[in-house]
């Protein structure tokens, strides 16, 4: 069903992205593939309905949290490579250190006799290797292990690149200044300098992928829709307001339109709290600003509107930097010299003042 509001785990499901799809089955031939798109694009959709050996790493639940530690990271292979490998793991994990296996199910231990990960990935990478085989290893929403403390992920990936032949990384993120920051594959001190990958790049649908979209989707209902102009041009072309939307229409909401906008506004809200998350100080500012870029804004636009809502001068040095977080995080772009909101949607969001938390 297109209108399913969770990722879609299957080809059948997934409306056109037939490049992207050739795409990726494609970069999963090679050692690094990294997918960028927005939040709602259909990122972990994509991953699940094309990829079918995988061990499925998801980052984005420590999004609210100020900092993941190496037990956090080990805990997610385990339970990745538990449910994911599942009858293969006896075979796969006999003799490294730092892992039992008890029963049908393996632990990795962090704290007594802790387990290497990339020892880990070694006996995953021989034993596919040994079967002729390829194993991907999918971590969506990377760019948030960059509050992993006392550990560098992208050690183990970069040795992964040169040293293994059957593992094939998949990297995802949404927000993609800071996925880039975080990857730093252009940047000559950090492990990943220089290696080749494969970059995907998931537009939201346009003008006419939505409208057929929203067609297909009512055709599955056998509703024959005609108000798809409308609602391409409220919502924009994120899949996953879409597919909302078309999922309230046919589950009889009253008024779907508003709940999608409600839902919307929700997952932005929540997004933007997490990103203030170690800025508090900054809450109020980050806050104007986002409420201009409703907007069109110029630069002197928002500052002139941060310093008459304050009565503060803002250092220039500050607000370049703050506006720089912003686009890093793909709540704001900058184009021809102004600055605006990157999804129709936030207009709601950043609309009436926030709360986040105590804030
Ligand atoms: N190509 C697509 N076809 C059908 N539904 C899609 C497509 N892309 C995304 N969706 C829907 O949009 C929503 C968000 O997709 P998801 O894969 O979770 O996005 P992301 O991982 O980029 O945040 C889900 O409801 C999903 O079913
Ligand atoms: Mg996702």
């Amino acid at each position: 069903m297109l209108f399913d509001p969770y990722p879609k785990n299957n080809l059948n499901d997934l409306y056109d992205r037939r490049a992207e799809i050739e795409r990726l089955q494609n970069g999963v031939k090679y050692p690094l593939t990294v997918i960028q798109g927005l939040r709602r694009t259909g990122k972990s959709s994509l991953v699940k309905s094309v990829l079918n050996d995988m061990i499925y790493i998801d980052i984005r639940k420590y999004s609210g949290k100020g900092y993941i530690s190496y037990r956090d990271l080990i805990e997610e292979f385990n339970n990745a490579i538990n449910r994911d490998l599942k009858d293969r793991l006896r075979d796969v994990f006999k003799n490294i250190s730092g892992i039992n296996i008890l029963g049908n199910s393996i632990s990795l231990s962090w704290k007594k006799n802790r387990v290497r990960l990339i020892d880990v990935l070694n006996a995953i990478d021989d034993y596919y290797n040994n079967n002729n085989k390829n194993i991907i290893i999918t971590i969506d929403e990377i760019q948030e292990l960059i509050k992993l403390k006392g550990y560098n992920f992208l050690n183990d990936i970069a040795y992964s690149f040169d040293n293994f032949k059957s593992i094939k990384f998949v990297l995802t993120g949404s927000q993609i200044g800071a996925l880039h920051n975080y990857l730093k594959m252009d940047d000559y001190n950090s492990p990943l300098y220089g290696r080749a990958y494969t970059l995907i790049d998931l537009k939201p649908f346009n003008r006419e992928q939505s409208m057929d979209f929203l067609k297909k989707g009512f055709n599955e209902f056998n509703i024959d829709f005609n108000d798809a102009e409308n609602v391409y041009n409220t919502l924009g072309g994120i899949p996953g307001w879409l597919a909302y939307y078309g999922f309230r229409y046919v589950n009889n909401s009253k008024d779907p339109m508003n709940e999608t906008i409600k839902n919307a506004r929700n997952t932005i809200i929540m997004e933007f709290c997490n990103f203030i998350a170690n800025r508090e100080m900054a809450f109020k500012r980050y806050y104007l600003i986002l409420n201009k870029c409703i907007e069109r804004s110029s630069w002197s636009e928002i500052k002139n509107y941060i310093e008459n809502n304050e009565g503060n001068i803002i250092p220039n040095s500050v607000l370049n930097k703050m506006l720089n977080n912003l686009i890093d995080y793909s709540f704001i772009k900058k184009y021809d010299e102004k600055y605006e909101l990157i999804d129709n949607m936030m207009r709601y969001a950043f609309k009436d003042r926030i709360k986040c938390g105590n804030m």
